[in-house]
């Protein structure tokens, strides 16, 4: 599965991280590889960290370990970020027995304690998960921007997207008539609705719509390229060093490398490393399928056979009809 058929990555690819490489790939503990950072190196990092849920990559420990755990990773982030740089973490809710603890509250102390700056606090909205039944089934996630200080970059200009209504004109004033919109798209603001890769839930294999996510891999909570990609236009500039911690399949490295920044990954399973080699390489002979940055969700008509009330439910309505 994992064979390069032509291609080499050895010149591409390197383990040990100095200013003259591209893209840095290192399989083992993100603690340990920071040391070797140099400081205010990085510009973006952006990770989805381990949400202490007992995922298969992950022990679940006592909330309080995971926390102080993740503070001394945190202020290895903070050194090694350039000071226009930006920290982007994408996190959900940790729960235990019944409870849940939002995870982006107790980060932005975290945060705060090294004096970084909150620009936006993102909901990445998707329609689909788990159902619960003794809660309202969760379907956000949050990314927590934070900046180093007031001289951040950020470019709305590149991730602007098309206005909903484009002919929209001023009603009054002295720009009556005018046109409202900006040309060049509006702001996406901070409720962002990409697809999560929930193939392992129902929507995926609904006949007619799509079978797959077209970024699947076998990694459990795997983010979209693509809601990366709007981090990395945003706030860097080519050839700047996009750095993700718990890099997993390497879709962080995917959108740095596919827009020109220099990527660094860790992740500690090899599992991971290997297809995000593979994944790499694919980007790289064309093979990769992405979702492309502001494709719109699919949304069903209501004509589709699973959009209709199924037969079975309309045979009870009757029958209730007739008691
Ligand atoms: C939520 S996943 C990140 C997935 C990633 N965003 C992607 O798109 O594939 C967290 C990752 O952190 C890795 N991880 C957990 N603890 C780690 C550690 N101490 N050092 C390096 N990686 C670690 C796990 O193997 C897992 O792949």
């Amino acid at each position: 599965m994992f064979i390069l058929k032509n291609f080499s990555l050895k010149n591409k690819i390197t383990e040990k991280f100095s200013t003259d490489e591209k893209i840095v790939l290192r399989e083992g503990d993100t603690y340990e590889f920071l040391k070797e950072i140099p400081d205010e190196t990085i510009k973006l990092v952006i990770s989805s960290p381990p949400y202490n849920v007992g995922k298969i990559y992950e022990e679940k420990v006592d909330i309080k370990a995971y926390l102080k755990n993740q503070t001394r990773v945190i202020s290895e982030l903070v050194r090694v970020l350039k000071n226009d740089g930006s920290i982007c973490w994408e996190i959900g809710n940790y729960i235990d027995k019944g409870e849940v603890y939002p995870l982006d509250i107790y980060y932005y102390d975290i945060f705060k304690n090294h004096n970084l700056t909150l620009r936006n606090r993102i909901i990445w909205h998707f329609g689909h998960g788990l159902h619960a039944s003794k809660r309202f089934s969760g379907r956000y996630e949050t990314i927590l921007w934070f900046s180093k200080s007031d001289n951040y970059t950020f470019k709305l200009d590149d991730v602007r997207v098309p206005p909903k209504y484009p002919g929209k004109r001023h009603y009054k004033g002295p720009k009556k008539g005018q046109l409202s919109c900006n040309p060049k798209g509006k702001n996406p603001s901070d409720i962002w609705q990409i697809v999560k890769q929930d193939w392992e839930n129902e929507v995926w294999d609904i006949p007619n719509v799509k079978s797959n996510h077209p970024e699947k891999t076998v990694h459990p909570c795997q983010f979209p390229v693509e809601l990366v990609e709007r981090c990395v236009l945003a706030l860097t500039n080519e050839n700047d060093w996009v750095f993700d911690p718990y890099s997993g399949v390497g879709s962080t490295l995917i959108a740095g490398i596919k827009n020109n920044r220099r990527v660094i990954g860790v992740d500690k399973e090899p599992e991971y490393i290997k297809i995000t080699k593979q994944r790499i390489a694919d980007f790289y002979l064309g093979k990769l399928k992405i979702r492309p940055l502001g494709k719109p969700v699919y949304k069903p008509t209501g004509r589709e056979k699973i959009a209709r009330t199924p037969r079975e439910w309309k045979e009870k309505i009757k029958q209730k009809r007739l008691i």
